[in-house]
């Protein structure tokens, strides 16, 4: 691996867009490649299983593009397959944490609400984070697991009345109870962000780990020797494995530029997995 190879990036989705854009911003010398899982999106409600033969695939898929790191820009597939992908691949994996850490610092009503997948939230690694947030402080932190808005967002429904009504109903709980911080433990609801400061109000922050994530690619790029040589304008390439023709638009739009969107190729639908498994 050299300084000049790519960083790899992928999500269930669209999700991970967010995190492509940070990567951007922090490191604007770099050659991105990000794939798009929207054909098996959503992660959210699959089991461990599936997720991380679809996070073994993707991976692979990047390293054989050339990738020199991988980023899990996905909460979901983090949970299930980031300490899989980091024992079995000899290329800097990094993947994501929600920001409960720094929601608990910020919180002066002692109440914060997490919002993500229901495995993200029944992982492993976020119940490691939860442990270790709890020990430290006194702060009441809410779960809640918000089926059916990645595929709004997957969709393209950023504000649209259902998507608002779900958002709304999801937030409800979690506003009635205090919470004076929300956490977005999805790659995903970045993009609900203004629908979710217009529901929760202005005395409600809103966190992500976007940065912290672009930060640490940074620094992990740096230790290993492997950061590109500034002065240079980076590329992106895209990849899904829903349709293309289907996808293209959504992605455009996000990204906020014309993208090419390529098929990913040899994609075995399931991951590989044992039949029957789901
Ligand atoms: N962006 C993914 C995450 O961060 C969404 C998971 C899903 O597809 O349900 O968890």
């Amino acid at each position: 691996m050299t300084p000049k190879h790519p960083i790899g990036v992928f999500d269930s989705g669209v999700g991970g867009l967010t995190v492509l854009k940070e990567i951007r911003r922090e490191l604007p010398a770099e050659d991105l490649l990000y794939v798009a899982d929207s054909g098996h999106a959503p992660y959210g409600d699959k089991s461990p299983a599936l997720i991380e033969a679809r996070a073994v695939v993707l991976t692979e898929f990047l390293i054989g593009q050339g990738a020199k790191a991988v980023v899990v820009a996905c909460n979901t597939a983090t949970g299930a397959a980031a300490r899989l992908l980091r024992s079995r691949y000899p290329v800097p994996i990094i993947a994501m944490e929600p920001a409960v850490k720094p929601a608990v610092e910020l919180s002066r009503s002692g109440v914060i609400g997490v919002l993500a997948t229901r495995a993200t939230l029944a992982s492993h690694s976020f119940s490691v984070l939860l442990a270790r947030v709890s020990a430290e402080a006194r702060t009441q932190i809410l779960l809640q697991p918000c089926p059916g808005l990645v595929e709004r967002i997957e969709a393209g429904d950023l504000d649209g009345d259902y998507t608002r009504a779900l958002l709304a109903h999801y937030l409800r709980p979690v506003l009635e109870r205090g919470a004076d911080s929300i956490v977005l433990g999805c790659t995903h609801y970045p993009y609900l962000r203004s629908l979710i400061g217009e529901l929760a109000g202005p005395g409600v922050a809103v966190l992500d780990s976007g940065v912290a994530v672009a930060r640490q690619v940074r620094r992990r790029l740096e230790t290993s020797g492997l950061l590109a040589p500034a002065g240079r304008c980076g590329t992106e390439r895209f990849w899904t494995s829903a349709h293309p023709a289907a996808g293209w638009g959504l992605v455009s739009r996000l990204w906020e530029a014309p993208v090419t969107l390529a098929p990913l190729p040899d994609d075995p639908a399931e991951g590989r997995l044992p039949r029957g498994c789901t």
